[in-house]
């Protein structure tokens, strides 16, 4: 699929077709996707929770005030964040980097996050930002449907998940087949509004 189709067709679905699956290869082909997504420092934040355990997705359900597609989407996925990821061995991130680079980007990591917690959990939220879309534009080019989702009880999905200390859950993301189209769209606000050349 083109790249602008995609863009253009992918859609928030609420409905999808519980008989659908996402074969094993085709959900690897979509996580390496979007394992390929860009993150600060090439810190990787991201951690994924795949739920597949049928009664773990009603309860999921549960704490997302009955959304259905919980439990009706082929793939559940959480996408969690290791707000720590900038100081557990960062010499990983460049691994494959040549030498002069790595020795002068690993310690830059320590210097810009070292005391930080606002900017150590804002850079963990744009990391699954970015692996959030890159997961539903692959989830569309590869001919499935898809959904974020935030709206259900944080606290108790992290509980369900056992989310480890220093961890924080980003958004879930539904995929599968719909079987209803999303309602039109809900009103794109301008490109004057929102695009402005050089300051507000
Ligand atoms: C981070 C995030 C969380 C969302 N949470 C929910 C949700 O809990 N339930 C829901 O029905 N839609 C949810 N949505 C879908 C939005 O309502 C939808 O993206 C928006 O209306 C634009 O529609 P579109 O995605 O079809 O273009 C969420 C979207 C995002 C990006």
């Amino acid at each position: 699929m083109d790249f602008f189709e995609a863009v253009e067709t992918r859609r928030s679905i609420k409905h999808y077709d519980t008989d659908a699956i996402m074969p094993q290869a085709t959900f690897i082909k979509m996580m390496d996707a979007v394992m390929l997504s860009p993150t600060s420092y090439n810190i990787q934040h991201w951690r994924f929770i795949r739920v597949t355990d049928c009664n773990l997705r009603q309860d999921i359900q549960q704490a997302a005030w009955g959304q259905t597609q919980v439990v009706d989407a082929s793939e559940l996925v959480i996408i969690c964040a290791d707000m720590a990821a900038w100081q557990d061995r960062p010499e990983r991130y460049w691994a494959n980097a040549d030498e002069d680079t790595r020795n002068v980007l690993v310690p830059m990591i320590e210097d810009f996050y070292a005391g930080k917690q606002q900017l150590q959990r804002d850079e963990a939220m744009r990391s699954c930002g970015m692996a959030a879309q890159t997961m539903m534009l692959s989830a569309k080019s590869l001919g499935y449907d898809s959904g974020a989702m935030i709206g259900f009880d944080s606290d108790e999905v992290a509980r369900l998940i056992k989310l480890p200390e220093g961890h924080v859950i980003a958004m879930m993301v539904t995929i599968g087949k719909a079987i209803a189209p999303a309602k039109p769209r809900g009103g794109q606000l301008t490109r004057d509004e929102t695009l402005k050349t050089n300051q507000f």
